[in-house]
């Protein structure tokens, strides 16, 4: 198969990793891809949905599309209209992840646990709801908002300004036009990521996401700058009590006709030891995907293939025992403004520390960074700690100015 990824972030970059290892794959492609996929793949620079489109028409068996941008705007509904195999929803399914009260709706009609929310269509209106909330909650734009539509307010000033920054300055545009108030749930959080083929969802490995900027889940949230899997909340417990969400989930996308190929990425708060939907994303998680595709030894290919044609089987997925860790290294100022362009030098001396690319452009043979999250340093090992010590250990061979990371990826949840 020619395959396509769509996308240039640390996820595609593990995605290409893992897709050239499999022997179905004749030719990899990466559009537009970044300095480390162009180690296993032809980058493309195409712009527009429509660009990659009549490229896959011509070249490509098989596309897989990393973000959610092109998700939601409808690229696997043009994919299927030129018969082109895809890997992720169409725009109606996409809107699990593109409308945050398209989401709440579902969750609700279900009967899934979550946050209890209300969904309001004006400043006044909000203002007026949150009497019914108490502090600290939770604001959401309802679009994608480029990842930086929540914010979480301890008091009613900071929420009211968040309410008109949001409909009345609209700081996002038409994304904020209805906005979802709900309670803030306190508890530890787990990424699910399930391979989603119909309506039926096989459950990758589970992952411990790191949003917060600083040590200490201090700071302000980000993209995700550390990662492990497995997640040690997920006991065999908490694994049957999300085996029953699961179901509900599964029969809700049948019920609203929201069945596709692809992924859905279930963000769990545990409370209490129950399972409580944060969020849902339709795409690979970054920057869980570095740390649950390591820990794979199945065809990552042949199981998205199998996933399209209906033919998946638990049995298609073999998991590594081990642990996998990563750190990412990040711009100065990120996530508020940073800077790039940096060169990055040096090289890591252990074989077993990987280095994905998050976001590098390659100039003149040299890498640089390219945006707020640069590089996910990677390694597997038998335990928590005994990847801790090797990626702490190797981290500093790799260098660009202002290069940052947090010290304690890896410290298990208390
Ligand atoms: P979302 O965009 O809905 O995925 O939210 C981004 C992040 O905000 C989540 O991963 C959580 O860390 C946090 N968050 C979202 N909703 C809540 C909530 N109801 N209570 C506490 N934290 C939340
Ligand atoms: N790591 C969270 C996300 O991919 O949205």
């Amino acid at each position: 198969m020619r395959v396509l990824v769509v996308g240039n972030g640390g996820r595609e970059d593990a995605l290409c990793k893992k897709i050239q290892e499999s022997p179905l794959c004749e030719k990899l492609y990466c559009c537009p891809g970044n300095a480390g996929t162009a180690r296993y793949a032809e980058n493309l620079s195409l712009g527009s949905n429509e660009e990659i489109v009549s490229f896959a028409k011509e070249y490509v068996d098989f596309v897989v599309v990393g973000p959610e941008k092109p998700l939601c705007e409808g690229i696997v509904d043009m994919l299927h209209k030129e018969r082109i195999k895809a890997f992720g929803p169409k725009k109606k399914a996409a809107q699990l992840e593109g409308s945050k009260d398209f989401t709440k709706l579902f969750l609700e009609k279900y009967d899934l646990p979550t946050a209890r929310y209300k969904t309001v269509f004006s400043y006044e209106e909000g203002v007026k709801a949150l009497q019914d909330f108490s502090y600290p909650l939770v604001i959401k734009a309802d679009g994608l908002c480029a990842g930086k539509g929540v914010g979480i307010f301890q008091e009613a000033a900071q929420a009211k300004q968040y309410l008109e920054d949001l409909f009345v300055k609209k700081i996002f545009g038409e994304e904020a036009k209805k906005v979802v108030i709900e309670e803030f749930l306190d508890g530890k959080e787990v990424s699910l990521l399930c391979v989603v083929s119909g309506n039926q969802l096989f459950p990758l490995e589970s992952a411990r996401d790191y949003k917060r900027i600083y040590d200490g889940d201090l700071g302000d949230n980000t993209g995700g700058v550390g990662c492990y899997s497995p997640n040690e909340l997920f006991n065999m417990e908490l694994k049957a009590k999300i085996a029953k969400v699961l179901k509900k989930i599964s029969y809700g996308l049948e019920q609203e006709e929201l069945e596709y190929s692809g992924i859905l990425f279930i963000g769990f708060m545990i409370m209490g030891g129950e399972p409580k939907i944060l969020e849902f994303n339709v795409r690979f998680g970054d920057p869980e995907t570095e740390v649950i595709l390591p820990r794979l030894e199945s065809d990552l290919l042949c199981i998205m293939d199998k996933a399209i044609s209906h033919s998946l089987r638990e049995e298609d997925f073999q998991w590594s025992e081990n642990t996998c860790m990563t750190v990412v290294m990040t711009s100065k100022g990120y996530p508020h403004a940073y800077e790039k362009y940096k060169r990055i030098t040096g090289e890591i001396t252990d074989p077993d520390v990987f280095v994905y690319h998050n976001n590098t452009i390659m100039e003149d043979g040299a890498a640089y960074s390219d945006g707020g999250r640069v590089l996910s340093v990677t390694t597997m090992g038998d335990s928590l700690s005994a990847c801790r010590e090797k990626i702490y250990a190797h981290i500093g061979e790799i260098q660009f100015e202002g290069a940052c990371y947090r010290k304690d990826i890896g410290i298990p949840v208390k």
